[in-house]
């Protein structure tokens, strides 16, 4: 049996430290604590060790990603949240990281207002996980570990 090797680090950005009673009916009442569990618990299972890290601020999203790069982390999950639809500073993170980053959204992002079409993380991550809830994630940590061939 493969012993436990890789990190992935998953990122989650603004407001989503309200989930659980934030827009239940679009983001469900899961808290961000329950999804952290989910997501470690399901990465367990595939022999992947998970840092989790929440902020509100552009800033320390991109300062936590610089302190990924030439470390021990193998992939990065990101919900950047609404920064997704304005932030070219966490894109440019994203992309001179040389992490492979899978985007993800708790929702649909392409069946909402269509502000949230637009994503400026797309085009430097692998690929994008949106619209099955906490799955999402979990989701992106199969996709990567496939990635990967871990
Ligand atoms: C979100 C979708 C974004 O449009 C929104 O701003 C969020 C959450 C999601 O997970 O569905 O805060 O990223």
């Amino acid at each position: 049996m493969k012993q436990s090797s890789a990190l992935f680090t998953i990122i989650h950005g603004p407001n989503l430290n309200e989930l659980g009673s934030r827009e239940v009916n679009i983001y469900g009442t899961e808290t961000l604590d329950d999804i952290n569990k989910k997501i470690s618990a399901h990465a367990r299972t595939r022999q992947i060790s998970t840092n989790f890290f929440q902020s509100n601020h552009e800033g320390d999203i991109i300062d936590k990603i610089h302190t990924l790069k030439n470390g021990d982390c193998k992939g990065m999950i990101i919900n950047g949240a609404a920064f997704t639809h304005t932030s070219i500073a966490i894109r440019d993170a994203v992309s001179c990281s040389n992490i492979p980053t899978v985007e993800v959204h708790l929702s649909n992002i392409h069946a909402r207002e269509p502000f949230r079409t637009q994503s400026y993380l797309t085009a430097v991550c692998i690929g994008i996980i949106s619209g099955f809830g906490s799955s999402s994630y979990t989701l992106a940590v199969d996709a990567l570990v496939e990635h990967l061939s871990l």
